[in-house]
């Protein structure tokens, strides 16, 4: 087995390559890290039972998170494919329809790269008023009443924003070169710029943060433990959705930036590197955040309960709402600001890059574009529709209920497709782990497979099951019918129809012509634990 395993056969093209095993770990980690760490975790912790939500955060890691990033690495790179050349490979000659999970994931990353975008849009804005403290006092006035000019306007086709549009199209077309110079001159590359900035920055944000008078009151707020919280399902289903979101897991892209690497590639062992490196970043976001609303609660001699809704320290209201108000109350108020929306920038960039690879790798396998082409193919209708939807009065509304059913009914059903065409249709679960037994330090073997074989699909379609009935049953947010059905049921139907329809488009070159590495032969013989 030893010496099969030694020469790669040199038939087979070979894809883009990162430029080593550096090159992709800084690049999944990039990918990883982003808005969910800094813009999402510390309000859903607080959200979720504060200190005890880290047992439903540390299970979800453990159960599917860890699992579900190694079959997205083994599928990448045994299957040598970006999402739907993967799982076309996967199924072989009798299973064409299987490469619509892939496509699936492709449209799911079209949905988000649209909105993620905006909010990037805002961070950039919102670094420069760090400079001047533009908010003023009325920070919530100013996000809606001002920037974003959205009060009153309750989501769809609306009138363009200056002061969105023209960050956003910046940030697009930025985008777009990085796509267009490749995986490893554009996407490596920003990546290896981009990080160690990001935890320099980040760094001294939360150092600095933790020694602000009132911190630790603000760290006894999230850490302290409401363990009645763990026997709500929707806690449950907030770890899970927070951990896929956060790691880039089940929805094409780990798997497609698996696919540049090497042949003879360690899978597992850097996948337990970037699992910690991003859950280190979320903790370290959690600690910065609270130990800054710790501050505010102090400056305004309030508790921590009283400090506002947990609106107030949740995503769009934590980062553009209650953020600014801290950051005009800190010493070196534009130190800080610049140093938190900086940060917001870079480490939502270089997972937005991430998000666009998934797209522009798939229209590569699929139509035999070059990079180049396939950055300007996908990101000038991207741009287009992404500044159409969200870089308008309408941007806020249209980005929160998008937001909430991409990721909790398309990423979850994505990733119960994904585990159930694996493992039970195609029976793949032995060849999968000997692939990453094989090329692996770290193996795996029969406890993986019942992970992702029967734990996950079965507690995530349960999950799905409870989201689904709840969005019927009472409307989320205060939002119409309308928009919900429009744009939230309208983008996971968009993705399944987009899905469907192309797999009757075909492909430039012949799929299925390819040998994988090592042959199956070769992975008979590998003794699986
Ligand atoms: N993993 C990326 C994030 O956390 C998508 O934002």
């Amino acid at each position: 087995m030893a010496n099969s395993t030694d020469s790669p056969p040199q038939t087979v093209p070979d894809r883009q390559q990162w430029s080593g095993q550096f090159g992709f770990i800084i690049s999944a980690i990039g990918s990883a890290v982003g808005l969910g760490n800094i813009w999402r975790f510390p309000g859903v912790a607080y959200e979720n039972g504060g200190g005890a939500f880290m047992i439903p955060y540390l299970v979800a890691l453990i159960t599917a998170g860890i699992p579900i990033l190694f079959l997205d690495y083994a599928l990448g790179h045994r299957f040598r494919g970006s999402a739907p050349l993967a799982f076309r490979r996967l199924a072989g000659r009798a299973g064409r329809w299987a490469e619509s999970i892939g496509w699936f994931q492709v449209m799911i990353c079209f949905f988000i790269a649209i909105y993620y975008a905006a909010i990037l849009a805002w961070a950039a804005s919102y670094f420069v008023f760090s400079f001047d403290q533009r908010w003023g006092d009325d920070t919530a006035g100013f996000l809606v009443g001002e920037y974003l000019l959205t009060d009153g306007v309750t989501g769809g086709l609306a009138a363009p924003v200056a002061g969105v549009l023209i960050p956003l199209a910046i940030i697009w077309v930025v985008a777009i070169i990085v796509m267009a110079l490749g995986v490893k001159r554009g996407v490596e590359l920003a990546n290896t710029i981009a990080i160690p900035v990001l935890v320099l920055a980040f760094g001294v944000l939360v150092v600095r943060s933790l020694f602000l008078p009132g911190a630790a009151d603000g760290l006894n707020a999230l850490f302290t433990p409401n363990f009645s919280a763990l026997v709500k399902p929707g806690v449950w289903v907030a770890a899970y959705a927070q951990i896929f979101f956060s790691l880039s897991i089940a929805f094409g892209i780990m798997l497609t930036y698996s696919s540049y690497r090497k042949r003879r590639s360690n899978l597992t062992s850097p996948g337990l590197v970037v699992a910690f490196a991003n859950s280190s970043f979320e903790i370290m976001a959690g600690l910065g955040v609270f130990s800054i609303l710790g501050f505010m609660a102090h400056e305004n001699g309030q508790t921590m309960a009283e400090l506002g809704s947990a609106e107030a320290i949740k995503g769009v209201g934590l980062s553009f709402m209650t953020f600014p108000k801290v950051v005009s109350q800190m010493p070196a108020s534009a130190v800080f600001g610049t140093l938190f929306f900086g940060s917001l920038l870079l480490a939502g960039f270089t997972s937005l890059i991430s998000i666009l690879q998934v797209i522009s790798g798939a229209l590569q396998d699929k139509f035999g574009l070059t990079e180049a082409k396939a950055a300007l193919w996908m990101g000038g209708p991207v741009a287009l529709i992404s500044l159409v939807c969200f870089g308008t009065k309408a941007g806020l509304p249209n980005l929160d209920v998008v937001d909430k059913y991409t990721n909790e009914v398309g990423i979850v059903l994505s990733a119960v497709v994904m585990m159930a065409i694996t493992m039970w249709v195609y029976r793949k679960g032995r060849e999968v782990s000997a692939h990453l037994s094989v090329l692996s330090t770290f193996k795996v073997g029969r406890i993986w497979r019942f992970l992702v074989g029967v734990v996950s699909p079965v507690v995530l379609a349960g999950m799905l099951i409870a989201t689904v009935a709840e969005s019927f049953a009472e409307p989320y947010g205060d939002y119409s019918w309308t928009l919900l059905g429009v744009a939230g049921w309208g983008s996971v139907i968009a993705c399944a129809v987009g899905a469907i329809a192309m797999i009757y488009v075909p492909w430039q070159r012949d799929p299925l012509a390819f040998e994988p590495y090592p042959s199956l032969a070769e992975l008979r013989g590998v003794k699986l634990k």
